[in-house]
C-alpha cells in the first residue's frame, strides 16, 4: 500500500497543532501544512512558533523535516495528498446577509475551488473548520461540478480542543468526531480517518456519524459549553444582591452527578474565538430554518455575556464615585484566558472601552500579549493617549485608584499586594474579574474589594 500523505490547508491555531500531533504520532504518514501567509510558515518553519501553546514546540520539533512539513506550496501540496484537512478561518460575516452571525465561508469555498482545480484520482476532504451545518454539501457540490478528474468523499472531523491546552487535548481527547456519508464509499473514508487516530486514540472513543450530526455537534457543543457559563454570571449577579457565595453554589450544584462541576467559573464572560461565533451562527441557522423561538434562546447566551462585561465596567465605574474621569485603572490581564496570547473576544476589549469612553487613564499589563495587539483590539486605527500598556504588574498598579484582574494568570496571584497598595491612591479598589485573589487578605492589607458572584 502507497505512504499515506495528508495536505493541511491553513496553519493557524487548529491546523498547526493537529497536523504536528498526526505527524508525531505517525511517523509513516507525510503531513504537510500549507498556508498562503509566508511570514506564518516561517515561523512554523523557523521559530518562535506562530501559536503558544504549552508543549507545542517539543511535538513540533520532534517530526519537523521528517514527516512534519510547512509550504506556501499549496497547489503542489494539495496534488500529492490523499487526505486533505481543511482547516481555514471561517469568521462571522461583517457585511451581506447573516452580517454579525453568519460564518463568512469565503476561505471555506475558495478551498473547495482549489482543490477541485488541482485535484487528481481519489480524495478525502476533511472539514475541521466549525462550519454551518450542511456545509459539506456545498463543498461536495463545488467539487463534483468542477473537477475533472478527482472523485471526493467530504468528511466532517470538527477540533474539540481548548486553547492553552491543545497539546494535552490533542494527545487525550474526550472524543474525535468523525461524519461521513453513509454509502460505502462514505463509511471508508471514514474508516480511513478513523484508523489515523487510532494510533493513539482509544477506538470507544472515535465516534462516527452521518455528516450533518457531525457539523451541527461541534456548534451545539459549543454552545452548551457557553450556556452553563452565561447561566452561572446570571446567578453570580444575584448572588452579589444576596449574600450567597457564587463559589460555594458553583460547589453545590457541581456535586450533582447530572451537572458535573466543569465550567462553573463565574467570570468577567466568556472570549475567545469559539462561542461567540458558533452561538451567533447557530442562531443564524435556527432563523434560516425558521425556528425564531431557538433562536431567542440561543442568543440569550450571548447577552448575558455581554451585560456581564459591562455590569462589570459599571461595578468600577460606580464605586470609584460614579466617576472615573481622569482616574487611573490598571488592568491586569487582557488575554482571553490564561496560557495563552489570543485576545480574540475577550472580555478585556470591553471593559477598557467603557472605561475609555468614561474619560479613564487605563493602564494594561498582560504577560504574553503584546502592546500592538491590545492597541488595535481596544483601539482599531484609532489614537488615544488615554491606554497605557506596560511591561510590568506592579509599574501598571503605580499610582492607580483601582485594579482590575480581567484573566486569570497565576503570576496574579502571587503578586506583592502590600506592596502594590502602598504605591495606589487611596482608597484603593481591587475588582477580581475570576476571583483568584485572597480577598480577605485584601481586605486586611487596606483594599475596598469586588469580585464576581460574592456580596461585599
Ligand atoms: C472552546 C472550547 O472549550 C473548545 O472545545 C472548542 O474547540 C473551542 O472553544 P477555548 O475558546 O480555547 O475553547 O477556551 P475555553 O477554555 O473553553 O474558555 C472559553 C472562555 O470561557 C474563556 O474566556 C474562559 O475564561 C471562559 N470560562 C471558561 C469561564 O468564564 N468560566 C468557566 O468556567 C470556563
Amino acid at each position: 500500500m502507497s505512504q499515506t500523505r495528508i495536505c493541511c490547508l491553513g496553519a493557524g491555531y487548529v491546523g498547526g497543532p493537529t497536523m504536528a500531533m498526526i505527524a508525531a504520532k505517525c511517523p509513516d504518514i507525510q503531513v504537510t501544512v500549507t498556508d498562503m501567509s509566508e511570514p506564518r510558515i516561517r515561523a512554523w518553519n523557523e521559530g518562535p512558533l506562530p501559536v503558544y501553546e504549552p508543549g507545542l514546540e517539543d511535538v513540533v520539533k520532534k517530526a519537523r523535516g521528517k514527516n512534519l512539513h510547512f509550504t506556501t506550496d499549496v497547489k503542489g501540496a494539495l496534488k500529492a495528498a490523499d487526505i486533505i484537512f481543511v482547516c481555514v478561518g471561517t469568521p462571522t460575516k461583517t457585511h451581506g446577509v447573516g452580517a454579525g452571525r453568519a460564518a463568512d465561508l469565503t476561505y471555506v469555498e475558495s478551498a473547495a475551488r482549489m482543490i477541485a482545480e488541482v485535484a487528481e484520482g481519489a480524495k478525502i476532504i476533511v472539514e475541521k473548520s466549525t462550519i454551518p451545518v450542511r456545509t459539506a454539501s456545498a463543498i461536495l457540490t463545488i467539487l463534483r461540478s468542477n473537477s475533472k478528474n478527482g472523485t471526493f468523499q467530504v468528511l466532517s472531523n470538527p477540533e474539540f480542543l481548548a486553547e492553552g491546552t491543545a497539546v494535552a487535548d490533542l494527545e487525550n481527547p474526550d472524543r474525535v468526531l468523525i461524519g461521513g456519508e453513509q454509502t460505502p464509499e462514505g463509511l471508508a473514508a471514514v474508516e480511513k480517518v478513523a484508523s489515523i487516530y487510532a494510533r493513539w486514540v482509544p477506538r470507544p472513543k472515535i465516534l462516527t456519524t452521518n455528516l450533518w450530526s457531525s457539523e451541527l455537534s461541534k456548534l451545539v457543543a459549543n454552545a452548551f459549553l457557553a450556556q452553563r457559563i452565561s447561566s452561572i454570571n446570571s446567578i453570580s449577579a444575584l448572588c452579589e444582591a444576596t449574600e450567597a457565595d457564587i463559589d460555594e453554589v458553583a460547589r453545590a450544584i457541581g456535586c450533582d452527578s447530572r451537572i458535573g462541576p466543569k465550567f462553573l467559573k463565574a467570570s468577567v464572560g466568556f472570549g475567545g474565538s469559539c462561542f461567540q461565533k458558533d452561538i451567533l451562527n447557530l442562531v443564524y441557522l435556527c432563523e434560516h430554518f425558521g425556528l425564531p423561538e431557538v433562536a431567542a434562546y440561543w442568543e440569550s447566551v450571548v447577552k448575558m455575556n455581554d451585560w456581564q462585561k459591562h455590569r462589570f465596567s459599571a461595578r468600577i465605574v460606580s464605586d470609584l464615585f460614579s466617576t472615573v474621569t481622569g482616574k487611573h485603572i490598571a488592568i491586569l490581564g487582557f488575554a482571553f484566558k490564561k496560557d495563552t496570547n489570543d485576545t480574540r473576544e475577550t472580555a478585556a476589549i470591553a471593559v477598557c472601552r467603557d472605561l475609555l469612553k468614561e474619560g479613564a487613564k487605563v493602564v494594561v499589563y498582560d504577560p504574553r500579549v503584546p502592546e500592538t495587539q491590545i492597541r488595535s483590539e481596544v483601539l482599531g486605527s484609532e489614537k488615544n493617549p488615554n491606554l497605557v500598556v506596560l511591561k510590568n504588574a506592579l509599574e501598571a498598579c503605580q499610582g492607580a485608584h483601582g485594579v482590575a484582574i480581567l484573566t486569570e494568570w497565576d503570576e496574579f496571584k502571587t503578586l506583592d499586594f502590600k506592596k502594590i497598595h502602598d504605591g495606589m491612591n487611596k482608597p484603593a479598589f481591587v475588582f477580581d474579574g475570576r476571583n483568584i485573589l485572597p480577598h480577605a487578605k485584601l481586605r486586611e492589607l487596606g483594599f475596598k474589594v469586588f469580585a464576581i458572584g460574592k456580596a461585599v
